[in-house]
């Protein structure tokens, strides 16, 4: 398949999947990140994760607000990403506190307010959790089509494992890839917990 045509069936995908993913309501979406987020503290890469990187969430993702404010109570260090405009690249910052220390930023998506801003490498990290719209059970996925995690994931050091959270409804046979897409090592459901790639 040439790349164009797979660009082509990225949108589909995310249109389709965005489409059911934003239907759900706010109870069904609480209450199936809850789900998730019980799987996940029971896991053991995040039991002994020393720190974690978490993405914060907005509108119909999994909701990880949960995640975060636990990993903050078990004196885990958590740090979030954040886009600069203009970058390609994205950075992570460490928080200490969800309620007080975040704004909407680029993309609307709540981040560190500038006086809060403290720049942290993944290698203080033993977790990454991903977002994103569409997910397989070989771990890839498709986020919003700007490439950042695919960026995040290649230069992933070695032995930070990657977790993407995944309502069942985006889970499908197979996402379409191409060269620069990379699978997550697990992927977290409300009922399952996919091991990928290891
Ligand atoms: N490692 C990379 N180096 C250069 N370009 C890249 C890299 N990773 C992704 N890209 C480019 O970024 C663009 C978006 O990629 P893709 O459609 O896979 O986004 P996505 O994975 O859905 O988005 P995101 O990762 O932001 O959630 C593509 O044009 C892709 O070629
Ligand atoms: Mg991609």
């Amino acid at each position: 398949m040439s790349e164009a045509q797979t660009a082509v069936e990225k949108e589909q995908f995310r249109r389709y999947i965005l489409r059911l993913r934003d239907r759900q309501s706010t109870r069904d979406i609480e209450q199936k990140s809850m789900e998730i987020m019980d799987q996940v503290l029971h896991l053991n890469e995040y039991v002994r994760a020393r720190g974690i990187a978490c993405y914060v969430s907005k509108d119909s993702e999994v909701d990880t607000r949960r995640l975060i404010r636990k990993a903050l109570d078990a004196h885990k260090r958590v740090l979030v990403p954040v886009v600069k405009k203009g970058d390609i690249d994205l950075f992570f910052s460490e928080i200490k506190d969800l309620g007080k220390e975040l704004a909407p930023g680029s993309f609307n998506i709540p981040e560190p307010k500038a006086e809060y801003l403290r720049p942290a490498s993944l290698d203080a990290v033993d977790v990454l959790f991903v977002p994103g719209i569409v997910w397989d059970k070989e771990g890839y996925r498709l986020g919003w089509g700007r490439g950042y995690f695919d960026r995040v994931l290649k230069t992933l050091p070695e032995h930070v494992r990657s977790i993407g959270l995944s309502f069942n409804l985006q889970l499908v046979n197979r996402v379409p890839r191409d060269q620069f897409d990379l699978p997550v090592n697990t992927v977290v459901t409300e009922s399952r917990v996919v091991r990928c790639h290891s």
